[in-house]
């Protein structure tokens, strides 16, 4: 956030912020990965972390870290726009209290309830069965669209009022009335299409009735926690420009796949990825096309070895990781991308890979016309981001 302030001129811009960032759960999210390999019998499943939402000072820690974040969130925002923060009974009542303070009480626009179905139950307690979401505009300028749904008669009876349009469907009669606070939304399905298998990942439904209801297309969305970017899958869905970020590896390497079919830049903190790129190896051909001064680049991914230093896994799982290492290494490869005229700084991917069932593609070509650099990106099972340019 502090980059786009300064280096990007991004004060007072963004339309909508989304934010969905740790709950204050003291639970440690953990990602299971299961490998394939023709080249293997049965590879136990990997489990990782992906994210941790625990705090050594408590409320207080995890409260000041939000407190600095939504000041720097309030100053991108535009006068126009508001913010949503995705909280649940951890602590979003204190998180209201520092919003008035940060985005003053006047600007609080609504508290929705998103109810879901999925979940455990308690018998101590009675079972809790939705997230909490703060809505808060800049100013009184922001945009709203609340749209319409149904609601049921009572005894899903007609009521013949002079004037109210009614309609019947199978469950009975009902009216549109604007959008209420109770949002009935069902959580990721475990077949469901858009499912990533990220840990604590929102429905797309959720996230398009916030954009519609907030935005109009061409607008400006943030997400600085965005985990396994559903925001930025539906700004793509829906016509929206977007910026997202994440501290976490799991996260970036799962966002990137997701949107593998988008036009976008990544941006990465080279301090933080410091000792976390693992090796890559691939074969670089470049070719005369036959036609003017272009050629052809051919690339091919060889060989990869993960950090294994830095691997957050215990000797059991490291072990299996060395395995695989030694059979089929390129299945610890997740994805990976070429920039075929890379600017030195930035990696714009021209052509992206995901891992389908067990299968990597592992091969590409492009016509090049300039003789400039080429990058090429891998991120590995565990988030690793590995980048080897070559100079043409
Ligand atoms: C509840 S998850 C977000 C899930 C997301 N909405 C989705 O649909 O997949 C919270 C995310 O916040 C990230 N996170 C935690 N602390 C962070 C920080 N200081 N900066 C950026 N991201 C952070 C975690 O890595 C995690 O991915």
């Amino acid at each position: 956030m502090k980059y786009l302030l300064k280096n990007r001129d991004l004060e007072g811009t963004i339309k909508l912020i989304y934010v969905d960032p740790p709950f204050f759960s003291k639970a440690d999210y953990s990602a299971s990965i299961k490998l394939e390999s023709e080249a293997m019998d049965d590879i136990p499943t990997i489990r990782t972390s992906a994210y941790n939402d625990k705090w050594q000072e408590g409320m207080a820690e995890y409260l000041g870290n939000l407190t600095f974040r939504l000041m720097l969130m309030k100053d991108l925002l535009a006068d126009d726009g508001c913010i949503w923060v995705h909280l649940d009974w951890h602590a979003v009542h204190y998180v209201k209290v520092i919003m008035d303070e940060v985005f003053g009480e006047k600007n609080f626009v609504n508290e929705i309830i998103w109810q879901y179905k999925s979940g455990g139950s308690g018998k101590r307690h009675f079972s809790r069965k939705h997230d909490t979401l703060l809505f808060y505009a800049k100013t009184g300028a922001y945009t709203l669209d609340p749209g319409t749904e149904k609601s049921y008669n009572r005894g899903f009876k007609p009521y013949r009022f002079k004037n109210v349009k009614e309609y019947k469907d199978e469950l009975g009669w009902y009216t549109m009335v604007n959008v209420k606070d109770v949002w009935r939304i069902d959580m990721v399905g475990r077949t469901a299409g858009e499912r990533t298998g990220y840990a604590t990942q929102k429905p797309e439904a959720l996230l398009t009735r916030i954009i519609e209801s907030c935005t109009a297309e061409g607008d400006l969305c943030a997400d600085f926690f965005c985990g396994s970017a559903t925001m930025p899958a539906v700004c793509e869905k829906t016509g929206r420009k977007w910026i997202a970020c994440d501290e976490g590896a799991l996260a970036i390497a799962a966002s990137q796949k997701r949107l593998s079919d988008a036009d976008f830049t990544i941006l990465t903190d080279d301090e933080k990825l410091r000792g976390k790129s693992g090796r890559l190896e691939c074969a670089v051909d470049i070719t005369a096309a036959g036609v003017s001064d272009s050629s052809i680049a051919e690339i091919k991914i060889i060989d990869y070895a993960p950090p294994m230093r830095s691997l957050p896994l215990g000797r059991e799982m490291k072990d299996v990781v060395r395995d695989v290492k030694a059979k089929d290494p390129l299945q610890l490869i997740d994805f990976w991308s070429v920039d075929f005229s890379y600017d030195g700084a930035v990696h714009r991917p021209d052509k992206c890979f995901c891992k389908g069932k067990g299968v990597i593609e592992t091969k590409c070509s492009r016509i090049i016309r300039e003789q400039g650099s080429i990058s090429i990106r891998a991120i590995d099972i565990f988030g690793n981001v590995t980048e080897k340019i070559v100079e043409l």
